[in-house]
C-alpha cells in the first residue's frame, strides 16, 4: 500500500513535551498535513519540519479551557468547537487516517472522524486518572476512544493502566515509549557553570514547566532544610499557571532562599543545563504520564531524583537507574538530595547505568518506527 496520507491534530502551539514528541514523529511524514487549532511557537517548528500546516479559523485560545473544567463551564464555546470539528473533517477527507496528539484534539477529531469516516490514531499523553482530569471528562475521553479511536498510543505501562483503569478497551492501546535525543556537550560541569553564568558550589536543577502538579513547591521546601544548596529552576508556565509562578517566587523569598533559587524561566539550552548541575529533580505530586527530561537527565550523565509516580519507576529501572522518593514529601526528598550530594564518586555507576538504558530504550528512531507501524496497521485495516 502507498504510505498513507496523515493528518496531525494538535490542540495547543505552545511547544511541551507532547509537541516535542510530535515534531519527532512527523519528521517521518513530509508532505503530511499538520492541522492546528492555534498559530504559534508549533505551528512554525511544524512548517520547518516540511509538513503542510492548516490552521484553524476557530480554534485560538481553546487550549485555555483546563483540562479539569465541567463540560458546562466550556459549552459557551460550543459553537467554537463544532467550528473547528467541522474543519477537521473537511480536512480529513483529504487524508488516509487522521492522528490526534492531545486530547482536546482528540475530543474533536473524534467527532470529525465520525463525520469524515476516516480511521483515527490518539497519541494519548496524559494519565486519564483524578488527579489529572474531572471525571466528566475522564468519562468522555474513554467513551469517545471506546468508540472512535482505532488505535491509542501511551508512552508508558502506567498510561495504558490509567486509561483501562478509566473505562478505555484495553484492546485498542500500544505503548510506544518517548524517544529522546540530546546533545552532550564535551566540556567538564565546571566550565559550563562559568560560560552560563551558574554559581559554584552544590546546586540542583528542576527542569519542567511551572506547573502545580509538576511539584517545583516541594522541591523549595526541601531547599529550606539543605543550607548553602543552591537549585535553578526551569521552565515557564505555558498553559495559564502564572498564579502558581507568581506562588513560587513568594514562597521562596518566604523561605529567605532568594539568594539560592534561580529562576531561569523557558530555556532551549535545558540539556546544557543539566550537566552543569550536580543533581535533576523531579518532584512530581501527580503521576508523570512519561517525564521526558528524566531521559534527558540520564543522557546528560546527571544523577536523577524523582518522585515515585506514573513512569518514573519505570524509566528509572525501579530505583537502579535514580533515585525514587515518595511524591509531595520535602522531607524524603532533602534527605535524597543530600545523600546525592555526598556520594564520593557522584553516583558514577548508577549514571552510567542510566546512560545505557536510556540509549537501549528511548531512542527517537525507535519511537517514529513504532508509531508508524501503528498508522500503517490502521491504513491498511481501513483500506480492506
Ligand atoms: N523544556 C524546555 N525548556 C524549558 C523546560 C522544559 O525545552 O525551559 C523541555 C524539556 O527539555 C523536555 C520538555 O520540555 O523535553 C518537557 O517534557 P516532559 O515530558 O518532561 O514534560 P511535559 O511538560 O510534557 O509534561
Ligand atoms: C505530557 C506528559 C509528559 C510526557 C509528554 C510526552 O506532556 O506530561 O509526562 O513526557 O507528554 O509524552
Amino acid at each position: 500500500m502507498a504510505t498513507p496520507r496523515v493528518m496531525f491534530v494538535n490542540h495547543t502551539s505552545a511547544i511541551a513535551g507532547a509537541e516535542l514528541v510530535l515534531l519527532d514523529v512527523v519528521r517521518r511524514w513530509q508532505g503530511a498535513t499538520a492541522f492546528l487549532f492555534e498559530d504559534g511557537p508549533l505551528d512554525q517548528a511544524m512548517q520547518r519540519t516540511g509538513l503542510a500546516v492548516v490552521r484553524s479559523r476557530f480554534g485560538r485560545g481553546l487550549s485555555a479551557v483546563k483540562r479539569d473544567a465541567s463540560l458546562w463551564r466550556a459549552a459557551p464555546l460550543a459553537g467554537r468547537l463544532a467550528g473547528v470539528a467541522v474543519e477537521i473533517a473537511r480536512t480529513a477527507r483529504r487524508h488516509d487516517v487522521v492522528y490526534a496528539n492531545s486530547q482536546k484534539a482528540f475530543v474533536l477529531a473524534a467527532l470529525a472522524g465520525a463525520v469524515a469516516r476516516r480511521p483515527l490514531v490518539w497519541h494519548l499523553h496524559d494519565i486519564i486518572d483524578g488527579s489529572h482530569f474531572g471525571s466528566a471528562q475522564r468519562r468522555l475521553q474513554v467513551t469517545l476512544a471506546n468508540r472512535f479511536a482505532a488505535r491509542v498510543v501511551v508512552p508508558s505501562a502506567p498510561a495504558a493502566a490509567a486509561f483501562t483503569a478509566a473505562g478505555g478497551r484495553a484492546d485498542l492501546v500500544e505503548i510506544v515509549p518517548n524517544g529522546v535525543a540530546i546533545v552532550r556537550d564535551p566540556r567538564p560541569p565546571a566550565a559550563i557553570r562559568v560560560a552560563l553564568g551558574l554559581p559554584d558550589g552544590p546546586l540542583v536543577g528542576v527542569f519542567s514547566r511551572l506547573a502545580p502538579w509538576k511539584g517545583q513547591h516541594v522541591l523549595l521546601d526541601a531547599l529550606a532544610g539543605l543550607p548553602g544548596v543552591g537549585a535553578i529552576v526551569v521552565g515557564d508556565a505555558l498553559f495559564g499557571e502564572q498564579d502558581y509562578a507568581a506562588a513560587l517566587h513568594a514562597q521562596a523569598a518566604a523561605l529567605g532562599l532568594a539568594e539560592r533559587v534561580r529562576f531561569l524561566g523557558h530555556r532551549a539550552d535545558v540539556p546544557l543545563l543539566m550537566q552543569a548541575v550536580d543533581v535533576m529533580v523531579h518532584p512530581s505530586v501527580a503521576p508523570e504520564p512519561f517525564g521526558r527530561t528524566l531521559v534527558e537527565a540520564m543522557l546528560a550523565g546527571t544523577p536523577v531524583i524523582a518522585t515515585d509516580a506514573g513512569a518514573a519507576a519505570e524509566i528509572l529501572d525501579h530505583g537502579a537507574a535514580g533515585t525514587l522518593v515518595p511524591p509531595a514529601d520535602a522531607a524524603a526528598l532533602a534527605a535524597a538530595i543530600a545523600r546525592t550530594l555526598a556520594a564520593p564518586d557522584g553516583l558514577a555507576a548508577q549514571r552510567a547505568r542510566a546512560a545505557a538504558r536510556a540509549r537501549a530504550l528511548y531512542g527517537v528512531e525507535a519511537m517514529q518506527e513504532a508509531v508508524a507501524a501503528v498508522i500503517a496497521r490502521v491504513a491498511a485495516g481501513a483500506a480492506r
